[in-house]
């Protein structure tokens, strides 16, 4: 479907956002390799996470969904079971390869697939170290899905130092650990989102300035309660909106604002945008407040480059789009990996910007412009990514004459986004 983006006064009130997509998709994985119940609160329903969900459903677990909350009935790391078809991971890299490492470790095989989107990503990433620790893991003679894993009897722990800063190969070779003879160490240069380790109570030390993460086989999983904070990278888009947009204030609730993820309200204050805190708790081991946000004049000559990039990976098209509005340059290196998302976001990203007629810089590894011009209004493709979806959906409340294409795959991790962005005034 393609949406023309009205012009709206200014946004107020409250929005919503879905409850986090990583920290979802961990705790349906854990709680399906717990032993006993686990209720998972505030589950993201959006469709990434739901392939999540239909994926340890096929594994043979009960679980019940009363709405609110999701219960799974966990019979621990060896209680799933084959499944009769291949596994569907649809557009979700988190599930393919959080998955292969607790597949990877089971007595029965498994194949998982993803749509066309998803069978382009790499997987030799993950594919490299699970066989580095006795794992029977096949792709595509190019490295992609449908991947195939065989039984093992067991895995073995390995050191292993992350040639590219990845939460999901991370994630992936500590969930294997559980499976593994001995300790496993996952050494990483720049630390990145540390859901899994939390949500594990598995202990991360810095040494020569590496981050070094060990599982133990032994590590005991127990059903539990989990509560899952609002996705503060969906924040990162109504935050956006809410700074560009003369007159507009907005309030926004339990936001998860763990310190590798919450990196892009220092950049959005960097560049004037006005953001307050409150009531900052801790919740499940999460770190947890609510954001005020109000509409500032903004100035950008910013280079976002190395570790930073890291912490903002997911909300570059939304900064992007924020800076085009700001006054001064913003430059982004270092974030080739952006080409290996969802769509090459590199590309997508400087040729909406064009559309729009910014003049942008391309990079192998980032772009650059000078915000505050002239823009004119264009039909944008969103390439089917979400968050290219909804970072030019937001420059269109600004730019008169903004149509979106395709815009339903923003249900990958904002499903009721539009709904949330042009709600006029809602208290
Ligand atoms: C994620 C890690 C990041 C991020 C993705 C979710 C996770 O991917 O971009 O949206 O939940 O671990 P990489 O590990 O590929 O950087």
């Amino acid at each position: 479907m393609n949406l023309s983006i009205p012009q709206i006064t200014h946004l107020q009130g409250t929005r919503y956002v879905p409850g986090d997509k990583s920290i979802s998709h961990r705790a349906l994985m854990i709680g399906g390799i717990a032993d006993g119940v686990s209720e998972i609160k505030f589950c993201s329903r959006a469709a990434d996470p739901m392939s999540t969900l239909s994926c340890i459903k096929q594994l043979g677990l009960i679980i019940e969904d009363f709405g609110e909350k999701i219960v799974i009935h966990g019979k621990g790391r060896h209680g799933l079971h084959i499944s009769s078809a291949p596994l569907d991971a649809g557009n979700s890299g988190t599930t393919m390869r959080l998955l292969s490492g607790i597949l990877a470790g089971q007595h029965f095989p498994s194949i998982i697939e993803g749509d066309s989107s998803l069978s382009r990503r790499p997987m030799k990433r993950i594919m490299d170290p699970l066989r580095l620790m006795g794992a029977n893991i096949y792709g595509t003679n190019e490295n992609t899905a449908p991947i195939r894993i065989e039984p093992v009897d067991q895995l073995h722990a390995i050191r292993y130092d992350l040639p590219i800063p990845s939460a999901q190969v991370k994630s992936a070779l500590l969930f294997a650990g559980l499976f593994a003879d001995y300790t496993t160490f996952i050494v990483e240069k720049t630390q990145t989102r540390d859901h899994t380790e939390r949500m594990l109570g598995l202990q991360t030390k810095k040494e020569d300035g590496s981050f070094i993460v060990e599982v133990h086989p032994d590590v005991k999983i127990e059903g539990k309660r989990f509560f899952i904070p609002g996705d503060i990278s969906a924040a990162a888009f109504m935050l956006s909106a809410c700074l560009i947009v003369p007159g507009s204030n907005l309030r926004i609730q339990n936001i998860g604002l763990n310190p590798t993820r919450r990196r892009v309200l220092d950049i959005f204050r960097t560049m004037g945008g006005s953001i307050e805190i409150d009531n900052e708790r801790i919740v499940e081991g999460e770190p947890i407040g609510d954001l005020n946000v109000h509409y500032s004049e903004l100035k950008s000559n910013l280079e976002l480059c190395g570790a930073e990039v890291v912490d903002l990976i997911d909300e570059i098209p939304i900064l992007a789009v924020t800076a085009l509005f700001a006054e001064g340059c913003f430059r982004i290196r270092d974030a080739q990996e952006l080409r290996m998302k969802e769509t090459d976001r590199i590309s997508a990203i400087v040729n909406n910007l064009r559309l729009l007629g910014c003049e942008v810089d391309e990079y192998e590894d980032g772009f650059a412009f000078e915000g505050k011009k002239n823009y004119s209004g264009n039909i944008l493709p969103s390439y089917g990514d979400h968050r290219i979806a909804m970072a030019f959906g937001i420059a269109g409340l600004r730019i008169q004459n903004v149509t979106i294409q395709d815009t339903e795959c923003v249900d990958i991790s904002f499903p009721r986004f539009w709904k949330e962005l042009l709600a006029s005034s809602k208290v």
